[in-house]
């Protein structure tokens, strides 16, 4: 097993299930520019977001960690036509090109960047009394996995969905001595979940373009 086969196998299957995407393709190629970094979600990953939030009927979208926008573009197109996605950033320039990358894929009505720490922000939205969320996407600093649960969980409906990003990181997740600050914050979210009683979860592995890692799925119940 190799994480060559795992790309191949992952370009065989978007080869198949995935259209040529000429607004994504622009949003990946407008964020290599502008010097984000190479960390958003595979396209095969982008589309399993974009299916989970449509299979639930997701109408009110909340994404903590919006990088260039690409994940919120996948999951804006599980929208009805009166949907929102609201997507938190702290970097302005991340903000920046998210923002023009949402507007060519014609979502600027729908979808809200908001710049600012997303704690910070997530004490706003409660108090403008926005959402509640019917799904929830976790992807910003992993040391704060904790307090966005936390706080995600109380924008919830019932019956809502909240995924988490990046819970496997090459099985380093399983290395309670690790001295690294995002393992520690994943597994202190992890814990959360489980004792938290309004919620029942699980943990998809994946391998591919991105190589090892995982989504965490809690279903609010
Ligand atoms: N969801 C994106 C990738 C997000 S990468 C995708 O898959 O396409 C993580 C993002 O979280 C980065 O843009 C980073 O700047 C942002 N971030 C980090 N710390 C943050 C914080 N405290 N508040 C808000 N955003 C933060
Ligand atoms: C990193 C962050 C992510 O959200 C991701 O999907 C991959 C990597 C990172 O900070 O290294
Ligand atoms: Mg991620």
């Amino acid at each position: 097993m190799s994480t060559e086969l795992w790309k191949r196998v992952d370009e065989y299957y978007c080869g198949l299930f995935l259209s040529a995407d000429d607004v994504l393709d622009s949003a990946l190629k407008d964020s290599d520019a502008g010097g984000l970094p190479t960390i958003q979600v595979s396209p095969a990953q982008g589309k399993l977001l974009c299916l989970l939030a449509k299979s639930g009927g997701a109408k009110n979208i909340l994404e903590i960690g919006t990088l260039g926008g690409y994940s919120t573009i996948w999951m804006a197109r599980a929208l009805p036509d009166d949907g929102r996605l609201v997507t938190l950033e702290v970097v302005p320039k991340h903000a920046e090109v998210a923002r023009a990358n949402i507007a060519r894929a014609g979502f600027a009505d729908k979808v809200e960047v908001r710049l600012g720490p997303a704690q910070e922000t997530l004490d706003v939205l409660q108090k403008e009394g926005v959402g509640p969320f019917d799904f929830v996407f976790i992807d910003a600093d992993k040391a704060a996995y904790p307090e966005y649960f936390k706080a995600a969980l109380n924008l919830c409906r019932t019956g809502a969905m909240i995924v988490a990003d990046n819970v496997v990181r090459d099985g380093e997740i399983v290395n309670s001595d690790s001295s690294d600050a995002s393992i520690q914050g994943i597994r202190r979210f992890n814990e959360i979940v489980a004792a938290e009683p309004r919620v029942t979860a699980t943990v998809v592995q994946t391998v591919g373009s991105k190589g090892y890692d995982g989504f965490v799925i809690a279903f609010v119940e």
